[in-house]
């Protein structure tokens, strides 16, 4: 189970498949969401023109970039010490370039100058094109910083390079940013203004994928149903759009169509949906469509309607109920699974009972679960106190853990004794004889290699037990 309550992820180095005649060395290090792992590969092709390649070698690295994460105290606390790291070997090698990007370079722009003083270049989420330039200034000696927030960059027209993937599941980000402004969440002030991304160039790197072999594409954003193309120009001014525009913009759900029946050979997922935004149509493509994933990722933070006030959510407890029940009754085969904070400002041990009798409810696939984290700037930060108590916190997040444990072995047997299809990702961490992929619903299946099976090959496999966060099965 502890791979389902996944804390942001932790400092993974990211390399390319294939080396080109580059000389230079990049050695890029990713936390947090999908997001920041996305941005990392437009962040490779961008130096790659720019003569680097990726290595896992630190010792040869010319250039080291972490592209961090801000969303709990914990995450920066993990970069700052891997920044101490790296600056006792740049001590050794004075040339050695040292780069933050991402949402803390974002959060704490010049201070990274200020107080790491061995950062020579900082980087903002919207100013990856920018980098060139930044390098030239450290080329001659000097620190580098841009943190400047875009309203339209959406990096469309950059390919981005695949690092270190299996070569058979990618993601394609279609939205930046998040407009919604949770009290708790650092997000709009790191990664600015929600925006989409032109429907022809998702479709075109959705292509690109197939052809070159791919056969699952994850279509990412902060707010994905909120997706909305009109011709350019953030989603805030859809007000002002002419009568054309808005006649042929395109939301969510057709994007979702589009991709479908553009790539129907590869399975479709997506990540992530916030209630307020999730519309019916979506379901209805889901069902429509077999290609696309009956897996929907469905944040809802707290079950009490008290708590989701304060915490700005634009729904409450009964609307999250209604959306899970019209999800059971136009998808029914659907996983659904959830993120939750536990012990935000002033969360009383009946509001806490609300999010148990919640989950309970929903019977949730599985889930990413939290102790709120105070995090400076966000409007909880400024209006409200962080005033539950480090041992309840952590007295209520063991006990949804160990709910949402049962839950998913619940569900878990709901899938055992059945075929299902399985795209086979690689070989299993515990046994190089066995494979590990992952059903429509995102449960992982292990099961014994065969022969003439690779990675990327769509099996049928017969599902015959399981733990809470494992199916084990044989191919069928
Ligand atoms: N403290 C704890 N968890 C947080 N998240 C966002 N901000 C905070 C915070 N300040 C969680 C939310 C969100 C997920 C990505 O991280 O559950 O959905
Ligand atoms: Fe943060 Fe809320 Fe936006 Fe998610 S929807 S990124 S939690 S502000």
């Amino acid at each position: 189970m502890e791979k389902e309550i996944l804390e942001e992820r932790q400092g993974e180095i990211l390399v390319q498949e294939s080396v080109s005649k580059n000389t230079k060395k990049l050695f890029l290090e990713s936390y947090g969401c999908q997001m920041n792992f996305s941005d990392s590969e437009i962040v490779a092709s961008i130096l790659n023109g720019e003569g680097y390649n990726t290595t896992t070698e630190l010792e040869e690295a010319d250039l080291i970039l972490l592209n961090t994460c801000s969303i709990r105290e914990k995450a920066e606390q993990t970069v700052r010490k891997r920044l101490s790291q790296f600056n006792a070997i740049k001590r050794k090698r004075p040339n050695l370039v040292i780069g933050v990007l991402g949402c803390m370079a974002e959060r704490l722009k010049t201070k990274f100058l200020e107080e790491e003083h061995l950062v020579d270049l900082v980087v903002g989420p919207d100013a990856y094109r920018d980098l060139p330039n930044l390098l030239k200034n450290t080329d001659d000696g000097r620190n580098a910083i841009n943190v400047i927030l875009s309203k339209e960059e959406t990096y469309a027209d950059i390919s981005p390079i695949r690092l270190g993937g299996n070569g058979v599941t990618a993601f394609v980000s279609i939205t930046r940013g998040c407009d919604n402004m949770c009290t708790f969440c650092v997000v709009p002030f790191t990664r600015g203004r929600e925006r989409s991304r032109d429907p022809h160039s998702i479709l075109n790197e959705c292509k690109e994928l197939v052809s070159n072999g791919y056969k699952e594409i994850t279509l990412l954003g902060q707010n994905i149903d909120s997706y909305l193309w009109y011709g350019g120009g953030p989603k805030k001014d859809f007000s002002k759009a002419s009568e054309l525009q808005k006649a042929t913009a395109i939301n969510f759900a057709q994007l979702l169509n589009m991709v479908a029946e553009t790539c129907p050979e590869i399975r479709i997922r997506f990540s992530t949906s916030n209630p307020q935004d999730m519309h019916e149509e979506v379901l209805y493509v889901m069902a429509k469509h077999d290609n696309i994933c009956k897996y929907i990722h469905l944040p809802v933070q707290s079950g009490s309607t008290s708590v989701l006030q304060r915490m700005n959510r634009q729904h409450t407890r009964e609307e999250y109920i209604y959306l899970v029940d019209k999800i059971r009754e136009i998808v029914p085969e659907c996983a659904i699974s959830h993120d939750i904070i536990t012990g935000f400002c002033g969360e009383t041990e009946e509001e806490h009972q609300e999010t148990l009798s919640l989950m309970e409810y929903v019977k949730y696939d599985f889930g990413y679960m939290f102790a709120y984290s105070d995090r400076p700037g966000t409007l909880a930060h400024k209006k409200m106190k962080d005033d539950i108590p480090a041992e309840i916190k952590s007295r209520r997040l063991k006990e949804i853990i160990s709910l949402q444990q049962r839950l998913s072995l619940e569900r878990m047997k709901t899938y055992t004794n059945k075929v299902h299809e399985v795209l086979i990702e690689g070989t299993s961490k515990k046994s190089k004889d066995q494979w590990y992929g992952r059903i429509s619903q995102n449960a992982v299946v292990v099961f014994t290699k065969t022969e003439g099976t690779k990675i990327g090959d769509f099996v049928k496999v017969a599902v015959h037990d399981c733990t809470s966060a494992t199916l084990i099965g044989k191919i069928a």
